[in-house]
């Protein structure tokens, strides 16, 4: 991945550890790691749970609540790319619940696996560039100390 700017950084590094999650889930779902089968997918399935607390949740939250506004109000022509990204954060949580299930499990770790790694590759090709050209403007110095304040609080709180 292309070098960050500084205040990036830590939603950077969750990305590291969702595109290798999502990675596994696709495998997974494949049968291409062991175990395969039903016990594998099981694995998988809670090592997606695990992550979501630890990580994506608060990522998200981070997202939506600091970077998204502020990029919306001073990069217009990020507005569209802003709202599928807020779509993908919405059809991740309303997958969440679905693996528990028994049934289907394969398609929805493949699903949720094929989504988180789509979802982070337009944030680190489409919405970091733009922040970074337009860091001045959305005041990226101030946005930086937010978010890892946030994150640092979210976290330890878990
Ligand atoms: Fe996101
Ligand atoms: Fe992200």
């Amino acid at each position: 991945m292309p070098k960050r700017h500084p205040g990036l950084i830590p939603l950077s590094h969750d990305h590291h550890h969702g595109l290798a999650l999502a990675l596994r889930c696709r495998k997974q779902a494949l049968g291409q790691i062991k175990p395969t089968g039903a016990e594998g997918l099981r694995l998988r399935a809670r090592e997606f749970l695990t992550l979501y607390a630890a990580e994506l949740r608060s990522h998200f939250e981070a997202e939506e609540g600091i970077l998204f506004p502020k990029m919306s109000l001073h990069v217009p022509e990020g507005e569209e790319l802003i709202a599928d990204l807020m779509r993908d954060h919405e059809s991740v949580r309303l997958a969440i619940p679905k693996l528990q299930a028994t049934v289907g499990l394969g398609k929805v770790i493949f699903d949720l696996g094929d989504l988180l790694e789509r979802h982070i590759r337009r944030e680190e090709r489409e919405l970091f560039p733009l922040f970074e050209q337009h860091a001045a403007v959305i005041g990226a110095d101030e946005i930086a100390e937010k978010l890892t304040n946030f994150l640092e609080l979210a976290r330890r709180r878990d």
